[in-house]
């Protein structure tokens, strides 16, 4: 297993620079219909990389983030509400966030089909999710998986349209872009 609690100083450090200009671009605009004051929960948050990067676009939300990793949580920024818990078990009442953000955090997660179930649960009618992930049909995205696989992590790495369908079983609409061997997925809840 990778000993995320004693490596947020690593992620503190290396989180943004690791992340694709485009992509930081593209959630921000993903951001721009959301409500104003709204509620914003970044899963598998780790040090809070990406609401960092949505704090320059949209300061007016409300931050909370969500680790198992006490070591990671640690280095949150200040305007970031910490919550230890997993993906799998929200402690959250149903409807409670606009928007879900998860970067390079879904595939560390033991059981991605509950945590989908609890995003959809703890996500208001029409709903937004951002996921940037990695894409295990590239050769850079095999070698991530096969490397974490050999650490011990579970390695739930998903193609991007394999990831869609999952959702849209969720009862989400998705958008897929493609960062080279990286993506990212716009979802939208469905009314319901
Ligand atoms: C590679 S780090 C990414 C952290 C952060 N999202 C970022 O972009 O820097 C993966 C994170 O997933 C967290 N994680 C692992 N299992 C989890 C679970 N079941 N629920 C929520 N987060 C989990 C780890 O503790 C770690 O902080």
């Amino acid at each position: 297993m990778i000993p995320f609690n004693h490596l947020g100083w690593l992620f503190k450090f290396m989180g943004p620079v690791s992340y694709p200009r485009a992509a930081t671009e593209e959630l921000c605009d993903f951001l721009k219909p959301v409500s104003e004051h709204a509620a914003l929960l970044d899963l598998g948050s780790g040090t809070g990389v990406l609401s960092e990067f949505a704090f320059l676009c949209r300061n007016d939300l409300q931050f909370v983030a969500l680790d198992p990793a006490e070591g990671m949580l640690r280095f949150s920024p200040h305007f970031v509400q910490t919550h230890q818990a997993r993906a799998e078990a929200l402690p959250f009442d149903d409807r409670s966030f606009e928007v879900v953000l998860i970067r390079e955090a879904l595939h560390h997660f033991q059981e991605p089909e509950i945590a989908l179930q609890e995003i959809a649960r703890v996500l208001t009618r029409k709903g937004r999710l951002f996921i940037y992930e990695f894409d295990p049909s590239t050769f850079m995205g095999k070698s991530i998986c096969m490397a974490e696989k050999i650490v011990g992590e579970p390695g739930h790495f998903y193609a991007p349209e394999v990831l869609k369908e999952m959702l849209e079983e969720h009862g989400f609409t998705v958008d897929v872009n493609r960062h080279g061997w990286r993506y990212t997925i716009h979802a939208q809840l469905q009314d319901s």
